[in-house]
């Protein structure tokens, strides 16, 4: 059996319901996970929660809950969250899973055989939002900057990672090649810290409770943090998989890079394990300007998102906002915006009016013709940005997990038609009676709307589906669908049907 293509985002902290900043890593890994799908691939896309430690232990007792019994109500939440914005993950794993906590009390043990475990005394500057010890050079004002709290000093005996003792391993499997860190940039970034040393990292705490048991010490519990990494490890004995080792790309945002990049790849050397072939950092986004936080109050939850512009839309507003990899801005008008000026004034217009044409012109049939449809300047022209090179571009941005420049071919594109209509003027031409040029113009742009079709599915399945249902395209050819096939696909004198609404006119 081929090796699967493994997509997996970070498993979220269950201490609160899931915000739009989880929602664009969940958005992301499902795009890449629909296209490889689209194109055939076995692929295995995971996401999922992460329950133990103490930030939810803290959020645990606040709610007036015991832990498993809160965790096991925001999990709902997020599962429901996935659904709303059309995700399709192949597993949720919960690292209160029992398969999954045996698995990483397996591989603890491992680590201690190895020799890998030593015990010491710490003391440190405990974050429990990051869930982690900073160093003072990292506060501002005494401060986590992340989380706008004084971090916890603590001391504790635990059980230390020999991290230190792969600091040339990892630099040697960088240059190397053996795993990405991708972009360049937090690549350089990571690169620099690493020059400064590495330390031994805590992998175990006395003071919570709530966790894995550490072995053969039940006064510690397993840091939360080798828990959760586990999890990329564990979901192959959870939920059955053979072939997804070793993970094609882990896709997170900058904040735990460090954990992704130097921490997980550490601990598989340990264990003699094969290493991730990339690790994606994508940038954090403020709301408004502003740092996302409840003390702020701007907070975006997805799903009211959703309810007011659709799954499809948030999804591709989401991510045509701002360079794949960078920081950016984000807002609800910026929505808004994207959803009137390239969703419905854009997409959603042009499909309604090829529909509206060829209803009007053609009694609703493709039209037929007697020229080669290669030679349509929709499809092969220098001078344009025709739906081949919407499709090359949009390859090249999977490739490069370049996400925005996905959904600028997709923009790109519709406005080359929209100018084609514009210069062609099918309505003149029927006034003219030219018939056969009429139909070479309706036919390359329902040409193109098939292949709008295929091209969005990624980003806006529901969206691509509608389409397909008016243009006739056979559905399940869309879940498995296959550039050659789709250009067969479109027959002259075929009934096309009005499309619903793709992008509805906003309720003010
Ligand atoms: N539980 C750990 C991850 C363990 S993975 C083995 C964790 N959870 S988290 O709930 O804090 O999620 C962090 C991730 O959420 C980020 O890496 C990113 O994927 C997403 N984001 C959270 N806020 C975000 C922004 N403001 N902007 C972009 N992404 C954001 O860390």
């Amino acid at each position: 059996m081929d090796k699967k293509i493994y997509i997996t985002t970070p498993i979220y902290y269950v201490n609160d319901i899931p915000h739009i900043g989880h929602a664009y890593t969940t958005i992301a890994a499902d795009v890449l996970a629909r296209y490889y799908k689209s194109q055939n691939k076995d692929v295995f896309f995971l996401t999922g929660t992460d329950e133990h430690g103490a930030k939810i232990a803290e959020a645990a007792e606040e709610a007036g809950k015991k832990p498993k019994e809160f965790v096991d109500s925001l999990v709902p939440r997020f599962e429901k969250s996935w659904e709303n914005l059309n995700i399709k993950y192949d597993a949720f794993i919960r690292t209160t899973d029992t398969k999954h906590e045996e698995v990483v009390k397996e591989l603890v043990e491992k680590l201690k055989e190895k020799g890998f475990v030593e015990k010491r005394s710490y003391e440190g500057l405990y974050c429990v939002g990051c869930e982690r010890y900073l160093k003072e050079d990292e506060l501002v004002d005494g401060k986590c900057p992340d989380h706008d709290k004084e971090p916890i000093k603590q001391s504790e005996e635990n059980y230390f990672f020999l991290l230190s003792k792969f600091e040339d391993k990892l630099k040697k499997a960088i240059d190397a090649g053996d795993y990405e860190i991708a972009p360049k940039s937090r690549k350089n970034e990571v690169l620099g810290k690493l020059e400064q040393g590495l330390e031994d990292v805590s992998i175990s705490r006395a003071a919570v409770e709530w966790g894995i048991p550490f072995p053969d010490d039940p006064e510690q519990t397993i840091y939360v943090w080798i828990d959760a990494l586990i999890n990329y490890y564990s979901a192959q004995k959870i939920f059955d998989q053979e072939n997804i080792w070793p993970p094609t790309i882990h896709l997170m945002a900058k904040d735990i890079l460090w954990f992704h990049a130097i921490v997980w790849p550490a601990l598989l050397m340990a264990l003699d394990m094969e290493l991730p072939k990339k690790v994606f950092a994508h940038g954090f986004f403020t709301i408004d300007g502003k740092k996302m936080s409840k003390s702020v109050g701007n907070v975006l939850d997805p799903n009211l998102m959703v309810e007011k512009y659709g799954a499809d839309a948030v999804r591709y507003a989401l991510l045509r906002e701002f360079p794949f990899g960078e920081d950016g801005d984000i807002s609800e008008e910026k929505i808004a915006q994207r959803y009137n000026s390239e969703l419905a004034s854009g997409l959603g217009n042009l499909v309604s009016r090829v529909a509206t044409m060829v209803e009007k012109y053609f009694l609703s049939q493709i039209p037929e013709i007697d020229k080669d449809p290669e030679t349509h300047p929709l499809r092969t022209d220098s001078e344009r940005f025709t739906w081949k090179d919407a499709y090359k571009q949009a390859d090249e941005a999977i490739e490069n997990v370049e996400l925005h420049q996905y959904c600028q071919a997709i923009n790109q594109f519709i406005t080359t038609a929209d100018k084609y209509i514009d210069e062609t003027k099918p309505w003149a031409l029927a006034k003219d009676d030219k018939k056969d040029e009429l139909a070479w113009v309706l036919y390359g742009l329902c040409d193109s709307i098939h292949q709008l079709a295929w091209l969005v599915y990624p980003v806006m399945p529901d969206v691509s589906k509608k389409i397909a249902k008016a243009f006739k395209i056979d559905d399940l050819l869309l879940e498995k669908l296959d550039i050659k096939k789709s250009y067969q696909n479109i027959k002259s004198k075929t009934k096309i049907e009005k499309p619903e609404p793709l992008f509805p006119r906003l309720d003010k």
